[in-house]
């Protein structure tokens, strides 16, 4: 968002744009004043090295090792992760682990290792600490796959929080992902990549950095074996990045480096080995299963900032039955809201939003609402009479609660890192409810408020409770949106208790998965967005977050057809299916941009709704297993350089290979094959890998690639629930689960498994259960024979 759509917005709403931009000015400036008097400068600063170590305290899983300067704590989980924390920080509290620390593992012990060293041998890693503080973390072939150099922390000698650096060392043909959504991923190449939850005021592209949601989760990708490494700090830092190179034959390695700087906050991490995988199980297991959301949420969304009227939401909707265009929720955003307040309507433009609602719900659409932090500070507001008289709203440091600007002007900021607050902020969906939207999607949240000049968000200085541990925005910013989040999800369990709550949100932390998803923001119309719409996307799979997507189309101007249709296609291969832009921007409905893309349109969204039992699937598997359903085309092979380096493909479970076209004017595309068969899902034609094939890529369609032996669920023409089965390859068997949807409670569904194998000239396919394999009760549709 920027200045000028600020002011427009304004105007929109009928307010004052030059008394707006004035609240804009005071409050940057009362943002300067708040920090300066609330954060006084650091003064001089001492340096400090842990020194040398003096002494071993084994404990459970590890132990303690004190050096002359410091002290790292160090345990192995049951999990199989491993922790340390410098200056002797425990795992808690933590806001990215999900409920407790798991338990040390009992086998892990902490023995002296050489040169007056030690270690802690674990079943799939070893780590081992120098005598000066060096931690390398090993495979349990003693390949090492990191090196953390020892740390150094800057300390005001005043007092006050230390800022540190850590400096890490990678294998030299090592990959660097993750740190959250990064629009110039998946791959993060040699730069600064800030930890900051940032909304970048416009619509962004891939150089924008940092966006909404940063975390410092890096997976690190190498020959040797996968790592995920996780420091447990919210505050603000960088990581800079440089990959290392590999000596050509006779020149040496260089390694890869990772040096990371924080303002503050504990020096503590966890670090996971092993299979991309496995890396992701863990990491599930630490800070939370992904919420699987209900089935209508994998389906078509259509949003619009300034649908403005029932009329123009009834409009676009029955555009949709026109044209035989499946859709599945309608989101408002806050042109709806009675002056950009949350938590009401405008009931000129929207008189029976509710009956809206049920009529939707009657022809199998959601309504889904947008929900902003920000209150207007207007007493005799509701809302804000509310959350004042509970003390809600986020104090500066001489205790004046803090005013910023926001669509409603002068606004306040719910402290969600307060349990109490949170407690009351998910009692307010109840209002949601009773005007019958079935979802709710977060924005705003990083927080914002807009500011004439300097950072658009709170001060720095403004105090947090931080779960009754007392801090300032340094440490809270970053966890703000996952603590509403929390509030939210929390209250829809009380509020519905029977259905699995639909949430997503804008910015969010390590851990935002067990609350719901997100989206990618306000990405720039054009072909670099689409690509970093796709990057985005990978990038925050890896770290964690399986639901999410763009603005199909782009969040500014006007896409052109191709571009449209180019976004579409990708956009129904990804969880979050969702047309959304600005006020300002062109229309985004599919039958906006002439016959043909209409068509090519149609059938993607037919595709979709096929596909949907098979992401049911993937979100049920996303839940147990933290896989994400969009994956890197190196998940199974993250040994092939190749697959490692491309980011332009990825894999749909385990299943599909989807290519989108990224560039203006294709029809055919190069793609980059993982090992063995896979089959043009259109054609039919099947290709080997590894390597690299050309594959076509009309407008009509993006290439989708089926792995042979695939055993995928799929709607038939009936609607019911039917195999589409990919022949395996001669000599090779295939498998398949699938997860039959049982509505959008918590039952338990049960996994079926199914397994396919040639017998002869004849493809069998069986389902395993309990007493043997036996024929599988659901229809099965062979595919990928035509070659045999
Ligand atoms: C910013 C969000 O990113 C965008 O999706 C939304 O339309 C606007 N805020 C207005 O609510």
């Amino acid at each position: 968002m920027n200045g000028r759509d600020l002011v427009r917005s304004v105007k929109s709403v009928g307010s004052v744009g030059a008394a707006q931009r004035l609240r804009t000015v005071r409050a940057a400036w009362r943002r300067w004043r708040a920090d300066a008097s609330g954060l006084p400068s650091r003064g001089a600063e001492r340096a400090r090295v842990p020194g040398v170590v003096q002494e071993a305290e084994p404990g459970p899983g590890g132990g303690v090792l004190r050096f002359s300067r410091s002290e790292l704590r160090i345990h192995v989980a049951v999990n199989g992760a491993v922790f340390w924390g410098w200056d002797g920080a425990d795992p808690e509290p933590s806001y990215a682990l999900a409920g407790r620390c798991p338990e040390p593992d009992p086998r892990a012990v902490l023995e002296p290792d050489k040169d007056g060293g030690w270690r802690v041998v674990a079943e799939r890693v070893t780590v081992a600490v120098s005598r000066h503080g060096l931690v390398e973390v090993r495979t349990p072939g003693g390949v090492t796959l990191r090196r953390d150099l020892p740390p150094r922390w800057w300390e005001p000698v005043d007092g006050g929080p230390a800022r540190w650096m850590q400096r890490s060392e990678v294998a030299a043909d090592a990959r660097f992902f993750g740190l959250g959504g990064r629009a110039a991923g998946p791959r993060l190449r040699d730069g600064r990549y800030r930890l900051w939850n940032t909304d970048p005021g416009r619509a962004f592209s891939p150089a924008d950095d940092p966006l909404y949601i940063t975390m410092p989760v890096q997976m690190v990708v190498a020959d040797a074996a996968t790592h995920l490494v996780f420091h447990d700090t919210s505050w603000d830092g960088t990581v800079a990045l440089r990959e290392g190179e590999e000596g050509a034959g006779s020149g040496h390695d260089r390694a890869g480096s990772c040096d990371l700087r924080m303002e503050g906050g504990p020096l503590r991490c966890w670090v996971m080995v092993g299979t991309p995988a496995r890396v992701l199980l863990m990491w599930a297991s630490l800070t939370g299963a992904p919420a699987r959301p209900p089935a209508w949420a994998l389906g078509h969304h259509h949003a619009r900032w300034g649908f403005g009227s029932e009329r123009e939401v009834r409009r676009v909707v029955a555009g949709y039955r026109e044209h035989g265009l499946p859709l599945d929720a309608v989101h408002l955003d806050i042109d709806h809201f009675d002056e950009h307040q949350v938590f009401t309507v405008d009931e000129e433009r929207f008189p029976k939003l509710s009956g809206l609602a049920d009529e939707l719900r009657r022809d199998g659409i959601r309504l889904v609402s947008i929900v902003d932090p920000a209150v207007k500070a207007a007493p005799g507001n509701a809302v804000y009479d509310s959350g004042a008289a509970l003390d809600a709203f986020v104090r500066d440091a001489s205790g004046r609660v803090v005013e910023g600007v926001v669509w409603p002007g002068a606004s306040v900021y719910p402290d969600f890192t307060y349990a109490r607050v949170r407690k009351w902020w998910g009692g307010l969906y109840a209002e949601r409810l009773a005007q019958g939207f079935s979802g709710f999607w977060h924005d705003m949240n990083e927080p914002v408020s807009f500011a004439a000049f300097g950072e658009t968000t709170l001060p720095r200085s403004a105090r947090h409770a931080l779960e009754g541990r007392g801090g300032d925005h340094r440490e809270a910013h970053n966890v703000y949106a996952l603590c509403m989040a929390r509030a939210a999800y929390e209250g829809m369990r009380e509020l519905v208790p029977h259905e699995r709550p639909f949430l997503f949100s804008r910015s969010g932390w390590a851990g935002m998965q067990r609350y719901g998803g997100t989206w990618s923001g306000d990405v720039a119309t054009g072909w670099p967005g689409l690509r970093a719409s796709l990057a985005l996307v990978l990038g925050l799979g890896l770290c964690g977050v399986p639901y999410s997507g763009p603005d199909v189309g782009g969040f500014d101007g006007s896409p052109s057809p191709e571009l449209f249709l180019r976004w579409f296609q990708l956009g129904a291969y990804l969880p979050l299916f969702r047309t959304h832009a600005s006020l300002w921007a062109g229309r985004r409905e599919p039958w906006e941009f002439g016959a043909e893309v209409l068509g090519h349109a149609r059938v993607a969204l037919a595709e979709r709704r096929r596909l949907l039992p098979y992401f049911v699937t993937l979100a049920y598997l996303a839940r147990r297993t933290g896989a994400p359903y969009v994956r890197p085309v190196w998940w199974g092979e993250p040994e092939d350089r190749a697959l490692r380096d491309c980011g332009d493909a990825f894999l749909l479970g385990d299943a599909f290979l989807v290519a989108p076209v990224l560039d203006p004017g294709a029809d055919r595309r190069a793609l980059q094959l993982p090992r063995g068969r896979w089959y043009d899902t259109e054609t039919g034609r099947a290709y080997e890998g590894p390597g690299q094939v050309l594959v076509e890529a009309p407008l009509a369609r993006i290439p989708v690639l089926a792995r042979a032996g695939a055993v995928v669920p799929v709607h038939g023409a009936d609607g019911g629930l039917e195999l589409e089965v990919w022949a395996p390859a001669r000599g090779r068997t295939g498998v398949g689960l699938v997860v039959p949807d049982e509505g959008d409670g918590w039952e338990e569904p049960e996994i079926e498994r199914y397994v396919t194998r040639w017998e002869g000239r004849r493809l069998v396919v069986e389902q395993e259960g309990e007493d043997g394999p036996r024929e599988p009760v659901r229809p099965v549709r062979v595919r990928g024979t035509a070659e045999e």
